[in-house]
Order: structure tokens, then sequence, then C-alpha cells
């Protein structure tokens, strides 16, 4: 680390949908920076007075950048934390972004029972997720990593199933597909580097306790 490293707080916030809500809530206890914007082509934004520098990475880079102390602390599902698996301290669930790790399939493989789906084929952006979760069934499937437009998979043949995140359910309803297992629910976390939680401690534990505060003052609206 530098001595510049050590005067700055770096956070990590991820492109997608929990930017902007994570954003806010910065900007709620006071880390704001100039110019912080999602589609903004700078991808490091620093507010030289509060003396904190924002980066902007892809969703499933972010617990790289936070596990190898690139950034000190970020903002991520617990669904991309459980897929990458990294060695990043979970400081605090923030409570937003709430969705749902589901299997899913076309309305006429629907059926009661996850059995039914051994030796199928899933396609997904979480192999790992899916992966643990087909093992804990005792069930073999054939995982198909796809990046993205998941639900495009069983609708052109490329796969029977799939595993992914549903928010409001609008997009498996308008592909005609059926949720038929919950894996897992997942909210947005506060994350942060091993080794800047405790070189950086106070900043980043005052961080954590204002964004805690925040959390209890809206769960109680
Ligand atoms: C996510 C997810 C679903 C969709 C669910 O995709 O993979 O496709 O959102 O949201 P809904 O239940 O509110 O319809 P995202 O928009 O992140 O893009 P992607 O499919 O390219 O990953």
């Amino acid at each position: 680390m530098t001595s510049s490293d050590m005067d700055f707080l770096t956070i990590a916030l991820p492109k997608g949908k929990l930017f902007s809500p994570a954003a806010e809530m910065l900007a709620e206890v006071g880390y704001t920076a100039e110019g912080l914007s999602e589609n903004s082509r700078k991808l490091v934004i620093a507010n030289d007075t509060l003396k904190i520098r924002f980066i902007i990475t892809k969703t499933a880079d972010l617990p790289t950048y936070v596990e190898y102390g690139a950034a000190d602390i970020g903002i991520i599902g617990k669904d991309v934390l459980l897929e990458e698996d990294k060695d990043v301290f979970e400081l605090l669930d923030l409570k937003f972004g709430l969705c749902r790790m589901v299997l899913a399939v076309p309305e006429r493989l629907a059926g009661e029972n996850v059995q039914d789906y051994a030796h199928m084929r899933v396609a997904t952006k979480y192999p790992k997720i899916a992966e643990r979760f087909f093992h804990d069934e005792g069930i073999q499937t054939e995982i198909v990593k796809l990046n993205g437009s998941i639900e495009l998979a069983p609708i052109v043949g490329l796969a029977e199933m799939i595993v992914d995140l549903v928010e409001t359910g609008r997009t498996l309803k308008e592909n005609k597909l059926v949720e038929v297992a919950r894996i897992h629910q997942a909210t947005a976390r506060l994350i942060a580097n091993r080794v800047s939680f405790k070189m950086k401690f106070d900043r980043i534990n005052k961080l954590k306790e204002d964004m805690r505060t925040l959390v209890e003052k809206r769960g109680l609206k």
C-alpha cells in the first residue's frame, strides 16, 4: 500500500441494478464525488476533499478488486459473493436489492419435484451456485455457463432449464418460464478487504456504523 493509498478510501461500486441504490445510500451517509455515474466513461472518480475514490467495476469482478485490495470496500449482491467465493469480509447486509436465485423451467416442464430434472441441461450465469444446488439435491445435470439473457436458452433449446436471479418475476413471465425451486435469497452487502479493514479500521468502521444506522432507520419506516 502506498501512502496515497493509505490516505484515500477506495470504494468499489458495481455496474448494473445495484449501482444507483448503492451510490444513493453512500451519498446519504456523506460519501459522494462529483461526476459519479454508472454511465461515466471515467472508471475512477475521486473526491480529494473527502479523500475517497470510487471505482466502477463489472458486477462479477467486484469481489476480486476487494480481495486483492485494489478497493478497500465495496457494495455487491450476496448472489455474486456466493458465486465468486472470494476471501473478503462481509460487513453488513444493506437490505436493498432483494432478489432470489431460482431454478426455472418452461411451463410445459413444470413439476413438483427437482429430481424430475436430473440429466437435463441448465443454463446459468452462476455455475458454482447451480453446481452446489444440484449436488445437494443429489442429481446430475449438465451446466452451460452464459453471461446474460439466460432466459433465452430454454426458448431456443440450448438448455431445458435455468438457474437465475428473479427480482420482480417479469422476465420469467414474459418468457413463459416458471420457478420450480428457490435456491436462496440475496440482498446487497457491504464488503471489505481484510488488510484494509485493519489498516483503515476507524474510517471503515465509521462508514459501516453510519450505514447500519441508515439501514435500521429505513427498516422502521
Ligand atoms: C437479471 C436476471 C433476470 C432479470 C430478473 O438480469 O438475470 O434476467 O434480471 O429480473 P425481473 O425478475 O425483475 O424480471 P439482468 O437485467 O441483470 O441482465 P442479464 O440477463 O443480462 O444478466
